[in-house]
């Protein structure tokens, strides 16, 4: 399924089965590596004191969902066997420290957990013992709370970029203002139809499917309802859901940006009625609205981001055209450079320079006559001088771009090829004079050489390569980065592509 802007693989959620997020449904996007950690920077923050600043990554690719522990502290586990990497199966428990734990859900299984399993009577009966929520006034801790959230939501959009972090952001600000058993933000996906992209409910609370009646007459009259008793509710009563699922008060506002609506916010109660107010109603709006600039904002960057970087891409692929042995260098040097910086917990905007520095790298051999780059011969020192002048070559073009990024990533393409012992190409700059991603980026860059096949060799031997790297760990290059490298091969974190 496809959402506005990002795509969803039909396939897995994780489910959190303990820690502050229990409750918390996060559905796994197609391509997606989501940070788990205590940093904020993290894409799902976990607030919790066993918890490392950058804990775990969690990969989604095609069919397969892999976690991959960031040397925390207290580690991950899978089923109880603490694991460095591990790809999971449904079902599979994964657990961080000893407070987060959380299920891996296929969409069959969660459909389960969408139909309503308990009898009614059970429900009422845990229902009951619930205080319901008087409409009528509202006390001033609630005001201060409801004041955080709007603060809470302004702030997500100055904030935050990435739609995983906005939704699971939207849904913990509606569970702590309005405290209700169910909190669904439903997105419409590329055929229109409305699916939920993430929910959190209340302990004890099975699920129960939610009200797409309610859902799709907020969606097509664009405009937000509150019902106290949806059971008897003129509106609704016809409802299948709502009969089968027990839900009594519910809230629901659309998600929209002038006439195009995205979806929608919904929350409910299983059983309490009464348990939304109209003030409860503008407020609820108020959030959805905001949400609805955030995931647009979103949208618009990530599809800005795809059309820049698939220009750079074409830029790349022409200058490698020239040089049938190295078509696809940049892309697989990127992957190894992007492999290391998540292992140093390096994100957002730094960790976009360092993809750019790395797929721009050899953008210099534009100037390089093809019949140099394809010489399978020795080449000549005239020849050789030729090609050292790509990092040079490559700085220019980049530095001309007007923006204080390109003036770093020009940096970092200029020195690509200096050496740690100050015996490397333009300056011969040494050691921490070299910055420190076009240190990365020379281990990569190596690496994939050594890995890559060449006219007058074939591809290194796993062990060869890595005696290549220790011999040159401090000289050609930073030894701490080398290790760093030597580590994720010997484990096979990095394998070639
Ligand atoms: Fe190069």
């Amino acid at each position: 399924m496809r959402f506005e802007g990002i795509s969803v693989e039909k396939g897995f959620y994780l489910q959190f089965t303990s820690g502050k997020k229990k409750g918390l449904h996060i559905p796994l996007l197609d391509e997606s590596r989501l940070v788990f950690g205590r940093d904020a920077t993290c894409d799902v923050v976990l607030d919790e004191v066993d918890i490392s600043a950058r804990h775990m990554l969690l990969e989604k690719s095609g069919g397969s969902v892999r976690v991959i522990d960031l040397d925390s502290r207290n580690g991950v586990f899978v089923n109880d066997v603490r694991v460095r990497s591990s790809l999971l199966s449904p079902g599979d428990v994964v657990r961080l420290g000893a407070s987060v734990v959380m299920n891996l859900v296929a969409e069959g299984v969660t459909a389960s957990v969408f139909a309503r399993q308990e009898p009614m009577t059970t429900r009422i009966l845990h229902a009951s013992a619930v205080e319901p929520k008087t409409a009528a006034i509202t006390p001033l801790s609630t005001t201060d709370v409801r004041l955080r959230s709007i603060v809470d939501v302004i702030d997500l959009i100055h904030q935050e970029w990435d739609t995983h972090r906005i939704l699971g952001r939207i849904v913990d600000v509606v569970d702590s203002v309005f405290a209700p058993d169910r909190s669904f933000v439903i997105l419409k996906d590329k055929q229109g139809n409305l699916m939920p992209a993430v929910f959190k409910q209340k302990d004890g609370t099975t699920g129960g499917q939610i009200s797409y009646t309610i859902v799709r007459k907020v969606v097509e009259e664009r405009t937000a309802l509150v019902t106290q008793d949806a059971g008897v509710d003129e509106r609704f009563k016809a409802g299948m859901s709502i009969v089968i699922g027990g839900i009594r008060s519910a809230m629901c506002a659309p998600i929209a940006m002038g006439n195009n609506v995205l979806g929608a916010l919904y929350i409910d109660t299983v059983g309490r009625q009464q348990a939304f107010s109209s003030i409860d109603l503008e407020l609820l709006s108020v959030i959805a609205k905001q949400a609805a600039l955030a995931l647009h904002r979103a949208q618009l960057m990530k599809s800005v981001e795809k059309a820049y970087y698939s220009t750079v891409r074409v830029m790349v692929a022409a200058v490698e055209a020239k040089d049938e042995y190295t078509k696809g260098h940049s892309e697989r040097v990127t992957t190894y450079s992007l492999r290391l910086a998540d292992h140093v917990g390096l994100t957002g905007k730094r960790l976009d320079i360092l993809r750019l520095a790395a797929l721009l790298h050899d953008i210099g051999k534009i100037g390089v006559p093809e019949h140099i780059l394809n010489k399978a011969d020795k080449l000549s020192y005239e020849e050789f001088g030729v090609i050292r002048r790509h990092p040079d070559v490559g700085y220019k073009i980049i530095k001309n771009i007007d923006s204080d990024d390109a003036a770093e990533v020009a940096r970092i393409v200029r020195y690509h090829h200096e050496r740690y012992d100050g015996k490397g190409y333009p300056d011969g700059i040494s050691g921490k004079e070299i910055p420190i991603f076009a240190r990365l980026i020379a281990v990569c860059d190596t690496y994939d050489a050594m890995t890559s096949h060449r006219p007058y060799r074939p591809p290194m031997p796993k062990e060869k390569v890595i005696e290549e790297l220790e011999r040159g760990s401090g000289v050609q290059w930073d030894s701490a980065i080398t290790t760093l490298m030597l580590k994720l091969v010997k484990e096979g974190e990095i394998v070639p592509i």
